[in-house]
């Protein structure tokens, strides 16, 4: 798959990287720094290159949306036309100083996303687990078990790609329904947070899902 990335930091940066490495073709875009995303493009190794926002949208099959969520507007100005495209966002719609979330309970910030671009096909994906995890998902990806991950969206199609970008990184992709039910996600996330940043172990923390019979 041709994957954009709009936004190359804690998480953007991540997840194209493993992206690139699980046989992607990545460009990652959106950073002050052009040198940092040539950088990023290189330490991939794989099909992953710099660009600008415009150019991570062009002929993209998915879009990781992983900026902070008061620099969606202006990423998405910068992405131009993405009617049609998969968008997953990991994105969190947090405050400004990331204490608290700015919509919950009766609106979530993937369906505000989601009004932003009403003709692109949003997932809410990646968003509940936090960025220090991934690459040790990704290294244990062949182990039998694997961690789950909470996904919700309203387009099948787009879904399945998402899924496959969270089978590619590791985790046990879980259909939560919906792009409504980021209404619990979203929340779900700061205690997530709260354990991976409060607790006793460090933050490379993932969850699973087990069914008792
Ligand atoms: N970090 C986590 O563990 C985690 C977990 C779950 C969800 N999330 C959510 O995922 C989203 C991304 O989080 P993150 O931690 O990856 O954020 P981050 O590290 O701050 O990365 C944001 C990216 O946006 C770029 N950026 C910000 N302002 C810009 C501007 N004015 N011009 C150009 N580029 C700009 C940054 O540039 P630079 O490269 O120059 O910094 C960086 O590449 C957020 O909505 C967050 O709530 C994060």
């Amino acid at each position: 798959m041709r994957v954009g990335i709009l936004g190359s930091g804690l998480m953007g940066a991540k997840l194209g990287t493993i992206w690139a490495r699980a046989g992607h073709e990545v460009v990652f875009s959106y950073s002050h720094s052009e040198q940092k995303l040539k950088k990023l493009a290189r330490a991939a190794k794989g099909k992953a290159r710099a660009g600008t926002p415009r150019e991570a949208a062009q002929d993209a099959d998915a879009l990781l949306l992983a900026v902070h969520w008061s620099r969606v507007d202006d990423v998405l100005r910068q992405a131009g036309d993405v009617s049609g495209k998969v968008i997953v966002s990991c994105s969190l719609p947090m405050n400004a100083d990331d204490t608290g979330l700015v919509i919950a309970h009766t609106s979530s910030g993937a369906e505000e996303l989601a009004k932003k671009v009403p003709k692109a096909r949003v997932v809410a994906a990646f968003g509940t687990v936090p960025s220090e995890v991934l690459f040790g998902v990704f290294a244990a990806r062949k182990k039998a078990r694997r961690p789950s991950l909470v996904y919700c969206g309203d387009d099948a199609r787009s879904k399945k790609v998402a899924a496959t970008l969270i089978r590619d990184v590791g985790f046990d992709p879980v259909d939560a329904g919906p792009l409504r039910i980021a209404r619990y996600t979203e929340p779900f996330t700061l205690l997530i947070a709260r354990l991976a940043y409060e607790g006793d172990g460090g933050p490379e923390l993932a969850y699973r899902f087990e069914r008792f019979e």
